[in-house]
C-alpha cells in the first residue's frame, strides 16, 4: 500500500476528483478526512468505512478561516497528525473580465485561490513535523488562457504560482505540486452543454474527457514516497491538450 499509516485532508472530497481521490488513498492505507462544504462527504466516509478503510467528514468552507482551522483541528483530534493535504476544491463561474461581476471575481478567487493559502497556512506546522506533502488542484486554464473564464484562469494560475512559491519555501521538508487537469467528467464539467463537451473532445489528441480516477491516479504519485524527488512540478493530467 502506497499511503499506509498516512494522514490525508482532501477538500472537495463530496465530488469528483476529491471523491475518487478520497476512495484511492483510503484503499492505498490512509487515513482520510473528507473535507467539503456538502454535506455528501458522508457519503463518501461511509463507502470508505464500508471498504475496510479509515476516514471522518469534516464540514468545511475552505474560503473561510475559520473554518480551515477547524479542519485542521479535527484531524489532529481524531488521527493525531497530518501528512498529506489535497487542496483540490474548486469553483467553475465563466465570464470574460467586462462579464464579470466583483462579487463574483471575490468568491472565485477566494474559493479557488485563497483556500490554498489558508489550508496550507494552517496545516503547515503539522506538515513540518511529519515530512508530508501537499498537492494543488489547478487546471490547464492555470497555464494557459480559456474563453470566457477570466476569473478562472486568474485563481488557477495563481494555484500554479503558489505552488511553486510553497515549494521553494518549504523545501526541503515538505513537497508541494499541482495538478493541471483537462476537461474531466465530474458534476462541474456536467454544466457545460453536451455539444461544448463533444467539441472539446474532438480537439483533444486522446479525444476524450478524462474520468475523475485518471487524475486521482497522479494526485497519489504526488502524494506518496515515489514522487520523493518532485516539488515544485504542475502536471498536467490533460490527454495532451496543452501539448497542441
Ligand atoms: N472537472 C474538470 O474538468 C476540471 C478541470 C480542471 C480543474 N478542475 C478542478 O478540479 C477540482 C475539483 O473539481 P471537480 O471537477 O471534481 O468538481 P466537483 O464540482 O465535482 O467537485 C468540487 C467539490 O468542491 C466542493 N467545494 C466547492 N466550494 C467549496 C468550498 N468553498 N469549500 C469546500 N468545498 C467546496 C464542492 O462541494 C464539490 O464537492 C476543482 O478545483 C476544479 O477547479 C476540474
Amino acid at each position: 500500500m502506497r499511503l499506509q499509516d498516512k494522514v490525508a485532508i482532501i477538500t472537495g472530497a463530496a465530488s469528483g476528483i476529491g471523491r475518487a481521490s478520497a476512495l484511492l488513498f483510503a484503499k492505498e492505507g490512509a487515513k482520510v478526512v473528507v473535507a467539503d462544504v456538502n454535506e455528501k462527504g458522508r457519503e463518501v466516509v461511509q463507502q470508505i468505512v464500508s471498504n475496510g478503510g479509515e476516514a471522518i467528514f469534516v464540514k468545511t468552507d475552505v474560503s473561510r478561516g475559520h473554518d480551515v482551522k477547524r479542519m485542521i483541528d479535527k484531524t489532529v483530534e481524531a488521527f493525531g497528525k497530518i501528512d498529506i493535504l489535497f487542496n483540490n476544491a474548486g469553483i467553475f463561474e465563466g465570464g470574460s473580465v467586462d462579464q464579470t461581476t466583483e462579487e463574483n471575481w471575490d468568491m472565485i478567487i477566494s474559493i479557488n485561490l485563497k483556500s490554498v493559502y489558508i489550508c496550507s497556512k494552517f496545516a503547515m506546522p503539522h506538515l513540518l513535523k511529519s515530512n508530508g506533502a501537499i498537492v494543488n488542484t489547478a487546471s490547464v486554464y492555470g497555464l494557459e488562457g480559456g474563453p470566457g473564464a477570466a476569473a478562472y484562469c486568474a485563481s488557477k494560475s495563481g494555484v500554479v504560482g503558489l505552488t511553486r512559491a510553497m515549494a521553494v519555501d518549504c523545501a526541503p521538508k515538505v513537497r508541494v505540486n499541482c495538478i493541471c487537469p483537462g476537461p474531466i467528467d465530474t458534476p462541474m464539467l456536467r454544466t457545460l452543454s453536451a455539444e461544448d463537451i463533444k467539441s472539446m473532445e474532438s480537439q483533444i489528441p486522446l479525444k476524450r474527457i478524462g474520468k475523475p480516477e485518471e487524475v486521482a491516479n497522479v494526485a497519489l504519485f504526488l502524494a506518496s514516497d515515489e514522487a520523493s524527488y518532485v516539488t515544485g512540478a504542475a502536471y498536467t493530467v490533460d490527454a495532451g491538450d496543452t501539448a497542441t
